[in-house]
């Protein structure tokens, strides 16, 4: 018989050691978040972009960009052509008014865009003649994604038939007045670009000379390619080709990314750089963060513009690879760090501030709860930091107990340049679930966009979190996205063209890893029903080009390595019982928000019933920590979930601020079997087929893994009067239930003060009660001092009873 264990330890809670402190609002709504005060904040919004434009406009154009603390021009190094952090993404071409077209129509500003478009028109002959070496990634997804979302925005969202608002009379005009020609400069561009990926390798060259190619590119220039830049174009290219009929730009580009999706590793997991001279990988490490993130991106992206499933399934795999592999959960905090590509094995004690971009895609995706639990983390960080280190260490190894942290111990990488990455995220999770608390959010960060990163020339990033140090530069994203996302999560009333469902339903689409919206449809191939497109794609397209057929035929090689079916007497033994795909509904539906649950019918953050909302201050309390020159007090108003005003409004029932006692038991993962099978094993959820239920001792979430073979299992390890991840005591009495009777015969020696529990399976979350079912096994005698079964099926491992891995007799 089985005895569940069911939780008995009273619900012993403490209330959390951080008192709420006041908070100094210069806002006259006090984060009350009426309609009028949402109004505010876009409105401010709005300020702040015209702000920076109308900076960059006065001193910066028509070179790239503005130093906003200078107020001068800026552009590239063509005294120093390894200066890549600069030539990278500016090439002479007026990049910040590039990027932010489409942010001009967004943010209603008509006579800007007026003049931009004139601007453009006027010089767009030899506009991209320019002899400087730039990165293909960033010129794709910035100026070719912004040239193809505006032409897109301009010819494709105001129709005849739709009513819409006066204030997009302009709009409407200036669509009518627009031919078409900025279609035809992402043309003239992407012909400049896509030179890189004809290589004997099919692996691109990551940089090339905008005038002469790849000609004059120095070769060190060109030894790493990241998994993003080679990946990535495949979207603005496939949607370029397309758009002009000329098939050149999906065929190259596609190829790319198969074939490096076809090189993956056993375990599913791509690394970060490649050689594209010699066609081999330079690491065997994967993460999320940069060098990869927008691999994952655009698999989802470009499964959803294209309506693609092959690229679907790139994502599908890579999420649960990284699900298995990469995954850390703790305290109701999920992070993402590097891992090695044939091990699995945790290769960084840091994550990325680009990593924040994660919890976005996974509302995209569909996996709310996963994000959530993502952008707490980030969003702990930002409390400390206002602002987010380009790299930030989690874990400390020291364990020297007296020894002191300070805020530089945990910054591996000290800058922030305004990057959007966590406002995008916030903005994902605002339209999903609706709390107060991402708006919240948002108007911390505008008000240090107000204060703290305002320049005499626009917004100023922070070179050095450690000091303070100021950065003379503002990237273009940091209007084309930042700004952007924020003034897109105030638009609560919907009155930006993105947000209105009669304009923009039927268009599948998506913001670029730019913030550039961009969708395709069959209305728009050239040689469809669209006269406008066809007659352009007609006179654009060069014989040359148009005649030299390009075979669609490119090789997608979906196949991924299938789990395990270990040889296992009694495999099929589960009869009246079903089983399912654990993952399976996570990729075939968007689960339902977890925070809406409003119990008086006013507007209220459920926030603060997410359970462990303080996890993250316990779980990395080494690393977040204030830097000097900042307050440290927690009565300063930068704890943004612990700002007084939102809880008073937002709180409505009775709501204290609670915490778990943080568990003192150790966590650690294991790799039962082969590590290069890891991850590959059957494990199931059982579902309960039609059998009288309440007979059955099968439960909803128990798991089926026939073999302790191909599996990597996160353990609790419960030692007596340890407290344990789920708040208890861990008694004698709980032990002993565990253990049940001590077989006499066993050549196991019993640990009689610790019991284990599992948590996941090969990234499967072993839920609370839930049982792990295994076939009964026969230990080789090497191994029967190591593993073994008790009386009651517990299997027992080195001398410790698991408490829910139990042995399936049928
Ligand atoms: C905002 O809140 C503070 C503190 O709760 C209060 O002192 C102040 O009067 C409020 N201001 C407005 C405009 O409501
Ligand atoms: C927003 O700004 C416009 C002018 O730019 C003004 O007419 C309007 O009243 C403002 N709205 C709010 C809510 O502040
Ligand atoms: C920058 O572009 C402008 C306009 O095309 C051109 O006149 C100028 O010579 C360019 N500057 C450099 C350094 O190439
Ligand atoms: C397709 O991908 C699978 C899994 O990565 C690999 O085993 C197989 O060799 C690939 N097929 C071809 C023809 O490249
Ligand atoms: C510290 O907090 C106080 C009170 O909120 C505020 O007046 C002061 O400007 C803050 N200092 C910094 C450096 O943020
Ligand atoms: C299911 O089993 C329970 C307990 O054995 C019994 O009381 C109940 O009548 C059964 N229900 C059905 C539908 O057979």
């Amino acid at each position: 018989m089985v005895i569940r264990l069911t939780a008995r330890c009273t619900q012993l809670i403490l209330a959390l050691c951080c008192i709420l402190g006041f908070c100094v609002s210069e806002s006259p709504y006090n984060s009350s978040f009426t309609p009028d005060h949402i109004r505010y904040l876009k409105n401010e919004t709005t300020l702040l972009f015209q702000h920076a434009w109308r900076s960059y406009m006065t001193h910066g154009f028509p070179f790239d960009e503005v130093r906003p603390i200078t107020c001068e021009p800026y552009g590239p190094d063509y005294k120093d052509y390894t200066n890549t952090v600069r030539n990278d993404a500016m090439a002479n071409i007026s990049s910040t008014l590039l990027d932010n077209i489409d942010t001009l129509i967004i943010m209603e500003q008509w006579d800007d865009l007026e003049f931009a478009l004139r601007y453009l028109k006027e010089n767009q002959v030899d506009f991209f003649n320019q002899d400087a070496i730039v990165q293909v990634f960033e010129t794709t997804i910035r100026f070719l994604g912004g040239l193809l979302s505006a032409h897109l925005i301009l010819t494709d969202v105001i129709k005849k038939d739709i009513h819409l608002p006066p204030s997009y009379n302009r709009f409407k005009q200036i669509g009518e007045n627009y031919d078409g020609f900025l279609l035809d400069m992402a043309y003239d561009l992407g012909l400049r670009l896509i030179p890189s990926y004809k290589t004997k390798t099919n692996i691109p060259f990551p940089r090339i000379n905008l005038k002469t190619g790849l000609r004059n590119v120095p070769p060190n220039l060109q030894k790493d390619a990241c998994t993003s830049g080679v990946t990535t174009p495949v979207l603005e290219f496939t949607l370029l080709s397309r758009l002009t009929g000329d098939f050149q730009f999906e065929y190259y580009t596609q190829q790319s990314f198969w074939k490096i999706w076809t090189s993956k590793s056993a375990l599913n997991l791509m690394p970060m750089s490649i050689d594209p001279f010699e066609n081999k990988w330079k690491d065997t490490i994967t993460g999320i963060g940069a060098s990869i993130d927008s691999f994952y991106e655009y698999a989802a992206k470009g499964a959803i513009i294209f309506d693609d499933d092959a690229m679907w399934s790139v994502f599908h795999t890579s999420y649960k690879a990284l699900l298995t592999h990469s995954a850390q959960v703790n305290h109701g905090t999920m992070i993402f760090p590097n891992v090695g590509t044939e091990d699995g094995v945790i290769f960084s004690d840091w994550i990325d501030s680009l990593g924040a971009f994660w919890s976005g895609l996974q509302v995209l995706t569909g996996h709310l709860s996963h994000a959530i639990q993502t952008h707490i983390v980030y969003l702990k960080i930002w409390d400390y930091f206002d602002s987010i280190p380009e790299r930030w260490i989690y874990a400390h190894h020291n364990r020297n107990k007296r020894k002191k942290f300070k805020a530089d111990d945990s910054i591996a990488l000290e800058w922030y340049p305004l990057r959007p990455e966590f406002i995008e995220s916030t903005y994902y999770l605002y339209r999903a679930t609706k709390d107060p608390m991402y708006l919240h959010i948002g108007e911390r960060i505008l008000t240090l966009f107000q204060t703290k990163y305002k320049a005499e020339c626009g917004f100023s990033g922070i070179q050095n979190i450690k000091t303070g140090e100021r950065q003379n530069r503002m990237e273009t994203f940091v209007m084309g996205e930042t700004l952007k996302y924020l003034y897109l999560l105030f638009d609560d009333e919907n009155r930006v063209f993105l947000h209105k469902p009669e304009l923009m339903s039927s268009k599948n689409w998506v913001f670029s890893t730019e913030a550039h919206p961009l969708w395709f449809h069959k209305g728009l191939r050239s040689g469809g029903q669209n006269s406008q497109f066809n007659a352009y794609a007609a006179n654009l397209i060069p014989d040359d080009i148009a005649d030299e057929q390009f075979t669609p035929e490119i090789f997608r090689n979906t196949t991924v390595r299938q789990p395990i079916m270990y040889d296992i007497p009694g495999h099929e033994s589960i009869s009246h019982v079903g089983k399912k795909d654990p993952f399976g509904d996570q990729f075939d539906a968007c689960e339902m928000s977890p925070l809406v649950k409003s119990k008086t019918g006013f507007l209220e953050s459920s926030y603060y019933d997410w359970p462990n909302l303080f996890g993250a201050d316990f779980a990395f309390s080494k690393s977040l920590i204030k830097p000097s020159y900042a307050n440290k007090t927690n009565l300063d108003d930068s704890y943004i979930e612990l700002s007084r005003d939102f809880f008073d409004k937002f709180t409505t029932f009775d709501t204290q601020l609670m915490s778990q006692r943080m568990p003192t038991t150790t966590s650690y993962e294991v790799f039962w079997g082969d590590v290069k099978d890891s991850g590959f094993a059957e494990v199931s959820e059982l579902t309960f087929n039609g059998q009288n239920e309440t007979e059955s001792i099968i439960l909803p979430g128990d798991l089926w893994v026939p073999a302790l073979q191909g599996l990597r299992i996160k353990v609790e390890e419960l030692t007596l009067g340890s407290i344990d991840s789920r708040n208890l005591v861990i008694t004698k009495e709980h032990i002993l239930q565990v253990q049940g009777e001590v077989d006499e015969d066993s050549t196991i020696k019993m640990v009689t003060d610790t019991t284990l529990r599992i948590h996941r399976v090969n990234g499967v979350e072993v839920k609370q009660g839930a049982i792990v079912w295994t076939l009964p096994f026969q230990p080789s005698p090497r191994d029967r001092s190591e593993i073994g079964i008790t009386k009651e099926g517990r299997v027992v491992i080195q001398g410790k009873v698991v408490e829910n891995l139990i042995v399936w007799y049928g």
